[in-house]
């Protein structure tokens, strides 16, 4: 690998996360186990919400939320189209209908509007995406969902940490679900958690992770454990491992040091590009915290000769490597054929995503290379001007 090639993410990981995983591989307990629940334990304390229950990704924790909601085939879900597909997708495990709206100009996320206008009597659910990791307007979506008998599932796959209003994301909806993916704001590689106030939603949840069975199956191998089970339910093969809690426990030790750090890098951003005409910045709302998982900025394309591909393809040139948050759920071939979408629906999402470009922001990210970035944008976009 060329060595001065910037990486648009590069986990955290130090002596701490490989001395624990040693210690896991030594232990002979590689799977579910105490560990996990130790992760599960200190995670919930973090976030201050009730129960947290860890499963192998975002996408898991999304279904297992959904199920515990009890979404049936023929029921509706509102989903912002500024996502990854897999907020989408989970609605189409129950044969449920994503119903996917357009977002807000100013910040990406779902657009209360648009919210309002998509509920129908068979609307069940609402998940809102903190795009990048700003939290959504969820005093308005609280208000919708009260007022409709209406569940929301707070996708914060992003969003780790941040605040609404000076509450911990993971602490306000029906339930909140965080993705420990590879380039995620806390790695284990692949990871999810659910996080909710609902005792009857967590318990749901930790039982559909590990095939239906009763409480504490996973003990059944060990000195605690019994061999006898029951399955009281057909779940699913989501369970969290002690290999993933090895970097998940030391990764959430330093997760506000880890915060800190990427806050430092988009100040720099936001000060370094400050009236700089051809970007358009992140807009941050002033009663929230983003985690600042992402710094998405906007090209003003009609004041350049060159499209987003060629920009990104200049800046790789020049070692850098930034990343496309996100081509709208509407403009995916699935999703647009099925659910017969166009882009006339969604003026902002579709206007929007030819110009967004995520600059690099991650701990571990020197000033060196936060300087690199911000004049080898400018540089290259001046030399484009129209
Ligand atoms: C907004 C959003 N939701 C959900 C996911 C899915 O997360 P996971 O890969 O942990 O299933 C991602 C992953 O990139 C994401 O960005």
């Amino acid at each position: 690998m060329n060595k001065d090639y910037l990486l648009f993410h590069r986990p955290f990981i130090s002596e701490e996360e490989i001395d624990e995983m040693v210690d896991t591989l030594r232990s002979g307990w590689l799977s579910m186990g105490p560990k996990t629940i130790k992760f599960e334990e200190e995670f919930n304390k973090y976030i201050g919400s009730q129960k947290s229950v860890a499963v192998n990704s975002w996408t898991a924790a999304g279904h297992l939320t959904l199920e515990a909601f009890g979404i049936e085939k023929g029921d509706e879900v509102i989903v912002p189209t500024m996502t990854f597909p897999a907020t989408a997708e989970i609605v189409c495990y129950f044969g449920a209908k994503p119903v996917i709206v357009d977002v807000d100009k100013d910040t990406l996320n779902i657009s209360i509007e648009e919210i309002e206008r998509a509920i129908t009597p068979k609307t069940k659910a609402i998940i809102p995406v903190h795009y990048g990791g700003q939290p959504c307007d969820l005093d308005e979506i609280q208000e919708i969902a009260k007022s409709y008998n209406i569940k929301v599932l707070e996708d914060a796959a992003h969003a780790l940490p941040a605040t609404y209003k000076g509450k911990k994301i993971g602490t306000i909806s029906d339930a909140t679900c965080f993705s420990f993916y590879a380039t995620k704001t806390l790695s284990t590689g692949e990871g999810g958690m659910i996080c909710t106030n609902n005792q009857e939603i967590a318990e749901r949840c930790a039982i559909m992770r590990l095939h239906g069975i009763n409480r504490d199956a996973w003990k059944r191998y060990s000195e605690a454990g019994s061999w006898y089970y029951e399955v009281v339910a057909p779940g699913y093969k989501y369970n969290f491992t002690d290999l993933q809690a090895s970097l998940g426990l030391p990764q959430l030790k330093k997760v506000d040091i880890m915060w800190e750090w990427r806050k430092k890098i988009a100040s720099r951003y936001l000060e370094g590009f400050k009236g700089f005409d051809l970007l358009t910045l992140p807009y941050i709302k002033n009663d929230r915290e983003s985690s600042w998982h992402l710094f998405p900025v906007r090209i003003n394309l009609e004041m350049i000769t060159k499209n987003r591909a060629q920009i990104i393809d200049e800046l790789k040139n020049h070692n850098i490597g930034v990343g496309v948050h996100f081509m709208p759920v509407h403009q995916h071939l699935y999703y647009s054929e099925t659910f017969n979408l166009d882009d006339k629906n969604y003026p902002v999402a579709s206007t929007t995503f030819p110009r967004l470009m995520s600059l690099p922001i991650y701990p571990g990210m020197n000033d060196n290379s936060v300087e690199k970035v911000i004049s080898t944008v400018i540089d290259i976009l001046n030399q484009h001007r129209r």
